[in-house]
């Protein structure tokens, strides 16, 4: 594979710089140091877009996180060196692939490592939701319990209900796998038919079908312009009274604005979300709904987890500016074109 070599032919015997968006775990950031300059960010939270445009000048390798827009216009101010963009993330929708593909720069993700506890995370939310967890928790706070009643936080069985997967892709898999532990029938939707998990229980449906008849539904698509508002306010109405939406996919996969409707007007039961349209706001009248719960997109964050990500984007990095073929690249068509 091609190395980015200077016009003239001569490579900079340095080791190369490489800019790194927010500080990440210590262990991915070790070992990026062994062979790269290390700038990380030292601004505190998500690195204003002045300062990102500023930093990744000149620089050969960009660390992001999925709170970084990386679109043409980053890629055009860090310039003709930049060999890779590492994301700290599964997802990436919030890079532009076309562009950097067009600029010869790899782009890479953190796949696998954050399946199981993403998976765990779901389910976490799925039984919050349905038993009532966080209003019990705030009602105990609230030295309001009086002992055992009859009648105190009604909420809905888990075991042996249909859940309902859209996006049956790694997470989504491993979301299904735990449901066999719960007695459930499991249903899927997938722009693909997958005939190969079909022989382990999981049964495919048309999206109607599967919203109209889950008592679970749980979203685990990518995000993309075929997935954007995939749960809007038509299949919002078509989901059961008694259902349960969870997302712990991408924020802009629902219509926000129509899921507080279904919420207040009760076309569903409840929702527990992980992610939002447009973070880190959120519908103002989400935060006052009762029947939803809410979490600050922690899906991946275990600490193991979040350690192994670290890891893992570093060593994409360096394979990338190795000269050899990331493990995890998201844009494999680009070392062709560069050949
Ligand atoms: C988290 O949302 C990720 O994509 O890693
Ligand atoms: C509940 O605590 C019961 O014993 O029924």
């Amino acid at each position: 594979m091609a190395k980015k070599e200077v016009e003239d032919g001569s490579i900079p015997m340095d080791k190369p710089i490489v800019f790194v968006t927010r500080h990440i775990p210590e262990e991915g950031l070790e070992k990026l140091r062994e062979f790269c300059e290390v700038e990380v960010s030292d601004y505190d939270g998500v690195i204003p877009r002045e300062i990102l445009l500023r930093k990744v000048e000149g620089k050969k390798g960009l660390l992001a996180l999925l709170t970084d827009r990386i679109d043409r216009e980053v890629m055009e101010r860090a310039g003709p060196f930049l060999l890779v963009i590492s994301n700290y993330a599964a997802g990436f929708n919030n890079i532009d692939v076309q562009e950097a593909t067009k600029r010869g720069i790899m782009v890479t993700n953190t796949p696998h490592v954050l399946t199981e506890t993403t998976a765990d995370f779901t389910w976490a939310l799925l039984l919050t939701v349905a038993r009532r967890v966080v209003e019990a928790d705030r009602f105990t706070r609230s030295a309001l319990f009086q002992g055992w009643d009859p009648f105190l936080f009604w909420g809905n069985d888990v075991y042996g209900k249909l859940l309902g997967i859209v996006g049956l892709g790694k997470i989504g898999k491993a979301v299904a796998k735990r449901a066999q532990g719960f007695n459930m029938k499991v249903w899927y939707y997938n722009r693909q038919r997958l005939p190969q998990e079909e022989r382990w229980s999981v049964e495919y449906q048309a999206l109607p079908q599967l919203l109209e008849e889950a008592d679970f539904v749980t979203l685990h698509v990518p995000l993309t312009s075929a997935t954007y508002h995939l749960i809007g306010e038509k299949e919002l109405k078509l989901m059961k009274k008694e259902a349960y939406l969870i997302n712990t996919s991408r924020g802009e996969v629902v219509d926000e604005k129509a899921l507080v409707r279904a919420l207040q007007e009760g076309w569903i039961a409840g929702a527990a979300l992980d992610v939002f349209e447009k973070e880190p706001q959120i519908e103002k009248e989400l935060l006052e709904l009762p029947n939803v719960v809410l979490t600050p997109h922690i899906g991946s964050a275990s600490k193991t987890t979040r350690v192994r990500m670290a890891i893992i984007a570093a060593e994409n990095m360096l394979r990338a500016l190795q000269g050899e073929i990331p493990q995890y690249l998201v844009n494999p068509e680009v070392i062709h074109r560069k050949n």
